[in-house]
């Protein structure tokens, strides 16, 4: 599974969990964007903690009712963290836009980027909203899904893309 490029989530939180890092791949270089994705991978990773085995669970109907709730209570509140971390990151990158004029420059690019945020945010709260007791290795699942198309495409485009534009306007400011 873990080959010389990242491109799946286990990749990724497979990485953080052997280095305590981010793939080479995932980083920006952007010192604050790079340290809050380094804190999602390590919440995922605690996420995949909840269940004994949400690759291969169908759903919760194996395990005991008490098991289940203890799972269900484990999710809401590391979902509670997970939903209200991204909400700050996304607002701190959209702050990130404004501050160094990309949004003024490139306004279609930051427009691209801002929608993609607010429909991830939009997912993980579809999410939250579907949970029940009896399907919390689905939930599990999703989330992984979700996240996993959010480190493979949104990091590698639009953060990638905002990052490499905030190092070009410092080093206009340096050197100009
Ligand atoms: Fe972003
Ligand atoms: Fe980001």
């Amino acid at each position: 599974m873990r080959g010389g490029s990242v491109d799946s989530l286990s990749d990724a939180v497979g990485h953080w969990l052997e280095a305590g890092a981010l793939p080479p791949e995932l980083v920006t270089g952007h010192k604050l964007i790079d340290f809050e994705h380094r804190f999602l991978i390590g919440a995922i990773a605690n996420l995949r903690k909840v269940c004994g085995d949400y690759l291969s669970f169908k759903d919760c109907a194996e395990c005991a009712k008490s098991m289940q709730e203890r799972c269900e209570g484990s999710l809401i509140g590391l979902l509670g963290d997970v939903f209200a971390f991204i909400l700050d990151h996304f607002k701190n990158e959209e702050a990130i836009m404004r501050d160094s004029l990309m949004q003024v420059v490139d306004r279609d690019v930051c427009e691209a980027h801002m929608e993609d945020h607010a429909e991830i945010a939009a997912k993980v709260q579809e999410i939250v909203s579907a949970l029940d007791t009896s399907h919390i290795v689905s939930r599990i699942r999703d989330l992984d899904a979700l996240l996993s198309r959010w480190v493979n495409n949104h990091i590698s485009l639009h953060d990638m893309l905002l990052a490499r534009w905030v190092a070009r306007s410092d080093a206009l400011i340096d050197h100009g």
